[in-house]
């Protein structure tokens, strides 16, 4: 695996693919990898026949009072999975790098509707940060497919809508949500968990679980969104939200709609926020 922590050492890595014909496969990660990460590795190497990481913690997408300065950071452990999961070549730039001009004064990029509700709401600026720094990552590999989780559902709804809008030439490809085994969906903030709080918040799945089936059983959307904010509470999680929405584009579906339909949840653990969903199958 080489590793580029330039600009210029980037397009100098990948002229070398290119000049190859090969086909470039992207992840942007922020670091601190975990299997989920890794799945997401081995799908791009399924699409793609060089494979590049990015690892940068984006200061514009935490918000003055998020995690930012603490959000954990890995880089060696980082890299030696990388090259273990068969990462080809990894960007692993500095602010300054990424935002010459400096985080305040950086071109934004701001993806209206889908990134404005949910998490768009309760973190404001956070998808424009996102936006922005994965905008800025596809000018510079130029990708041919770039694969997102699905854990973050709000953001590949974005991603893709940016990807559209902005006339990106890739595509983008969704990883199915890698979980532990009682559940909980993997994340670099689990790690913030203690082991207690860990064990517990397994009942986010299972809420999803439940509020898939409430749906495929006919209950109100309204019943299924009470119940599922009442399990998480009673399990000790703060509920910031337990919703069905249109998994489209994440509007609101009417009382009657069963299919087409995401759950989503978003809780807060002490002071870590987990987010988790799942796109409600029709019954098989
Ligand atoms: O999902 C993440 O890790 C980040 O939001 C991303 C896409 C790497 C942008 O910083």
């Amino acid at each position: 695996m080489q590793t580029a922590r330039t600009i210029a050492q980037l397009r100098q890595r990948l002229a070398a693919a290119r000049r190859a014909g090969h086909r470039v496969g992207f992840v942007p990660t922020m670091g601190n990898l975990h299997e989920g990460h890794y799945s997401l590795l081995r799908l791009a190497r399924e699409h793609a026949d060089c494979v590049v990481a990015s690892v940068f913690v984006n200061p514009t997408q935490f918000g003055p009072n998020e995690d930012f300065a603490r959000y954990p950071r890995s880089p060696d452990a980082d890299a030696a999975g990388l090259q273990e999961a068969g990462c080809d070549l990894l960007f692993l730039p500095s602010v300054e790098e990424v935002y010459p001009y400096g985080v305040e004064q950086c071109v934004k990029i701001s993806v209206p509707v889908v990134g404005a509700t949910l998490e768009g709401a309760l973190r404001p600026g956070h998808f424009d940060g996102v936006a922005t720094v994965v905008g800025k990552l596809f000018n510079l590999v130029q990708a041919d497919v770039a694969v997102f989780g699905q854990k973050d559902y709000q953001q590949l709804l974005v991603i893709r809508r940016l990807v559209r809008d902005l006339a990106f030439p890739l595509e983008i490809v969704a990883a199915p949500i890698v979980r532990e085994a009682h559940g909980l969906a993997m994340s670099s903030r689990n790690q913030y968990l203690d082991a207690a709080t860990r064990a517990k918040a397994g009942v986010i799945h299972a809420t999803l679980l439940a509020m898939a089936e409430g749906v495929r059983n006919g209950d109100s959307h309204a019943a299924v969104e009470s119940a599922a904010a009442a399990a998480l509470a009673a399990a000790g999680l703060s509920p910031d939200y337990a919703v069905l929405r249109r998994a489209a584009d994440l509007s609101q579906p009417d009382p009657g709609e069963r299919t087409g339909l995401v759950a989503l949840v978003a809780v807060r653990a002490g002071s870590t926020r987990l987010i988790d969903n799942t796109l409600i199958q029709p019954q098989s």
